[in-house]
């Protein structure tokens, strides 16, 4: 998709996008083309029940006098309720209704909008970056699609004033646009194809953005004693991988107050169960149980791709979790890199397992004080919060906040869960430091109960559970379904409100 910003004028032929508040209330361009049309446009809004609500459109073909092929009215609500996300979710649902249309340019007239204060620039942007979110489409695979059927819509043109400030608005948004996409990308591939070593070269592509990789091998994990990651990748045929990407985007001589801020990434990039393994309906899923390290991936992605002011570390560690004569086996005990013992009684929780030593290297390496993880972690955290919200569990009050309040300013919502002795005590095991399930309920805070017991000492720390909202079954406004790379956007607006100076 590409976006254009002018000048409003009224557009004489093509398709035409103009808006309508609550009411309805026509725009001033609106209100114009009414008229010429001799009222097409009020006929069309009565007898298509249209309102101007949030999400309401009405579609006039060939309005008498005007010379344009498609009218569309688009309803904002009222003015006084309108956020920035509103404006992204008109822009995606523009591209929803128009992808397939006749032309492959539509023009959006964005007038004036009283009691609304959001300045123009910020609106058009938001609709660019709506629409272009909408349009992320993974047809690679897909080598006899009639052209018909592949979307028609290719610009558009966003006409208001300020054009030029909205284009440098939208240039940053686009960035993060780009890392979304990335992530969507990496978690619809399937495991043959991604795979840890694959997974890691997309990683050290990213080298050409000015982020510096380092990829780690069985060997060298074998030395840092990481006997949790790689008693997971031990059943398969595919090596393990443990990949950081270091992004510096601040001034010389500066250094980031206590340290980088680092986000770790479970990368399973296919979870059969191993020997514990899962029931046939729906494996496939477990083709985007990397989906924590993608976010990671596309996160480094966006950051270095806008430039941004802060200095950011991601881990991600890569296996591919296998049943085979080489397996783990339940009943196995494992020595990670902290030094902590783990009775592995179920081979299928191994998300834990792996995290357990990509946390432990990355606070040994980096000495951050915010560590942020992001995994696929649990079924149990569907049971939970639906597919709706991701699980946020943290040691910080404070950062739990923070997170909060920018999943929903970008509209990924995140839920708190609790954390705490009761729980801790549940994963006590019988012949090692710890077991890697505990009982039949809580699933999602014990296993973050486990991962907690790899946080160093005054490290502020967030663990998302991302299970119910990496992958949507269904389209919604910004995210066609598919893999949604929920969390970047969020993070990327954690960073930038927070650590960006
Ligand atoms: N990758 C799964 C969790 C998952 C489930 C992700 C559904 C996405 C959708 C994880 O490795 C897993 O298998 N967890 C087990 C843990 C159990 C064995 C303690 C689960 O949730 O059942
Ligand atoms: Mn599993
Ligand atoms: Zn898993």
């Amino acid at each position: 998709m590409k976006f254009t910003f002018a000048k409003p004028f009224v557009p004489e032929k093509g398709t035409v996008v103009i808006t309508a508040t609550e009411g309805p209330e026509l725009s001033a361009t609106g209100k114009e083309l009414d008229k010429k049309s001799g009222f097409a446009l009020t006929k069309a809004m009565k007898a298509g029940k249209f309102k101007g609500k949030g999400g309401q459109m009405v579609s006039i073909f060939a309005p008498h006098n005007l010379g344009i092929d498609r009218l569309v009215v688009a309803g904002l609500g009222k003015p006084a309720d309108l956020k920035v996300k509103n404006f992204e979710t008109l822009g995606g649902k523009l591209y929803a209704t128009l992808a397939n249309g006749n032309d492959a340019t539509v023009a959006l007239v964005l007038d004036a909008l009283e009691g609304c204060d959001i300045e123009v620039a910020e609106r058009s942007a938001r609709v660019a970056l709506g629409a272009k979110l909408r349009s992320f489409r993974f047809d690679k695979y897909r080598t006899k699609e009639k052209k018909e059927a592949k979307p028609s819509l290719k610009t558009l043109r966003l006409l208001a004033e300020e054009g030029t400030k909205a284009r440098a608005l939208f240039n940053e948004l686009d960035k993060v646009a780009d890392g979304v996409f990335f992530t969507r990308e990496l978690v619809s591939e399937p495991a043959n194809v991604l795979y840890p070593a694959s997974l890691a070269k997309q990683a050290k592509a990213l080298k050409e953005l000015g982020l510096k990789v380092t990829v780690l091998g069985e060997k060298d994990m074998k030395k840092l004693g990481m006997g949790a990651l790689l008693g997971v990748g031990q059943g398969s045929a595919r090596d393990s991988k443990l990949v950081a990407l270091e992004w510096n985007g601040l001034p010389k001589g500066k250094e980031q107050e206590g340290g980088p801020v680092a986000f770790v990434g479970k990368g399973v990039t296919f979870d059969s169960g191993g020997i514990s393994i899962k029931p046939a309906g729906g494996m496939e899923d477990m083709k985007w149980d990397m989906g924590g390290s993608g976010v990671v991936l596309g996160l480094m992605k966006a950051l270095a791709g806008r430039k941004a002011k802060a200095h950011v570390v991601g881990v991600v560690g890569l296996v591919e979790n296998m049943p085979s004569g080489e397996a783990q086996r339940p009943g196995d005990v494992v020595t990670s890199m902290s030094g902590q013992t783990i009775e592995v009684l179920n081979t299928d929780a191994e998300g834990r397992l792996v995290l357990a030593d990509a946390l432990w290297w990355c606070q040994e390496t980096y000495k951050p004080s915010i560590v942020i993880d992001l995994a696929t972690l649990t079924g149990a955290i569907l049971v939970a919060l639906g597919s709706s919200m991701a699980g946020l569990f943290s040691n910080d009050d404070e950062l739990a906040d923070d997170l909060f309040a920018c999943g929903e300013s970008v509209g990924e919502g995140v839920w708190r869960m609790p954390l705490g002795d009761d729980y801790d005590k549940l994963i006590k095991s019988n012949i090692a430091d710890m077991k890697n399930i505990g009982g039949r309920y809580g699933g999602s805070i014990t296993a973050a109960q486990f991962l907690q017991r790899f946080i160093q000492k005054d490290v502020k720390w967030v663990h998302l559970d991302i299970a119910g909202v990496t992958w949507s079954s269904a389209d919604k406004p910004t995210v066609p379904k598919g893999g949604t790379g929920f969390g970047v956007r969020l993070l990327d607006r954690y960073i930038a409100d927070h650590h960006e100076s």
